[in-house]
């Protein structure tokens, strides 16, 4: 079998047009979504992703503050940061990029933006609300998986999905999302015993490990979907994912590439919520 290629750079294009179309209309009502992005000292990596996330902002007519915070800044001063904009009616979605100095504590970080502007989804409310099932703002790579699958018409019910990978940014909510959406989930991780034993059972993989080509064909049932999070550099510094994709795309039924897979879709869904998040302001 060779698997049908899932493209996210497409998909993530036309979520884009959807989504400059209601930014358009709710200009028409006087409010223009707003995100503030603060990074923290000078992390390449961090520098690139958020320059990505100003010019999402730009290409679908949404407002984009880029706060920039010397490495020695106090925790005291970000929080303060935080707090006028918690006020700003003009800003409708805050994010903090990750990961911030060793001197700042994360958790206060994340619990100082207000749950009503949480567009990361990383608030311990928002959190708990997507555990419940309530409306929430959905951290944005697995929303962004759980779009992608949905685009490619595969069903969820009743598949037996195996995530590889428990970071709170991915691995622990992409589980619960595929739970909500009545899965049988496995977490697999560095201290799982038998790797393959419980790869070999997934409808649906998730590798989120950030270890190149760490999912080989082996680890991989005939016709299973397999979603690849890593974003690495393999020893000749290409681009790569967890996935061994030459060997895996020949037995998956379906697989996300990197680049042009998961990757265009977290951006895409940190737009959705922020133009969620000035929806709902109005009704406020
Ligand atoms: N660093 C890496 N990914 C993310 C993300 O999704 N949000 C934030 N705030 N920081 C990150």
């Amino acid at each position: 079998m060779t698997a049908k290629i899932i493209n996210g750079k497409d998909i993530a294009a036309k979520k884009r047009i959807a989504i400059a179309v209601e930014v358009k209309k709710l200009k028409s009502k006087g409010v223009t979504p707003g995100l503030a992005v603060i990074l923290v000292g000078n992390n390449h990596a961090s520098l690139t992703y958020v320059k990505s996330k100003e010019k999402a902002c730009r290409e679908l007519g949404m407002n984009s503050l880029l706060i920039e915070m010397p490495e020695e800044v106090s925790e005291e001063e970000l929080l303060s940061k935080i707090e006028e904009l918690n006020g700003d009616t003009k800003i409708h979605g805050i994010l903090v990029q990750l990961p911030i100095p060793k001197h700042i504590d994360e958790k206060k970080v994340i619990e100082s933006i207000s749950p009503l502007k949480d567009v990361d989804g990383f608030h311990p409310i928002n959190i708990g609300r997507m555990m419940t099932g309530q409306n929430t703002f959905l951290p944005c790579t697995p929303y962004g998986i759980m779009v992608l699958l949905e685009e490619s018409g595969i069903s969820i019910a009743g598949k037996n999905v195996v995530v590889v990978g428990r970071s709170n940014i991915v691995g622990k909510p992409v589980g619960q999302l595929f739970l909500n959406q009545h899965a049988t989930v496995t977490y697999c991780h560095s201290k799982t015993r038998d790797l393959k034993l419980h790869t070999n059972q997934a409808d649906i993989l998730v590798a989120a490990v950030g270890i190149p080509n760490f999912i080989t064909a082996e680890h991989i049932k005939e016709g299973a979907v397999v979603i690849d999070v890593g974003i690495n550099r393999n020893e000749a510094g290409k681009l790569c994912g967890d996935v061994a994709f030459d060997e895996v795309s020949e037995k998956a039924g379906y697989i996300t590439p990197v680049p042009k897979g998961v990757g265009p879709m977290t951006i895409t869904m940190l737009m959705y919520n922020t133009l969620k998040s000035a929806n709902e302001s109005i009704d406020r």
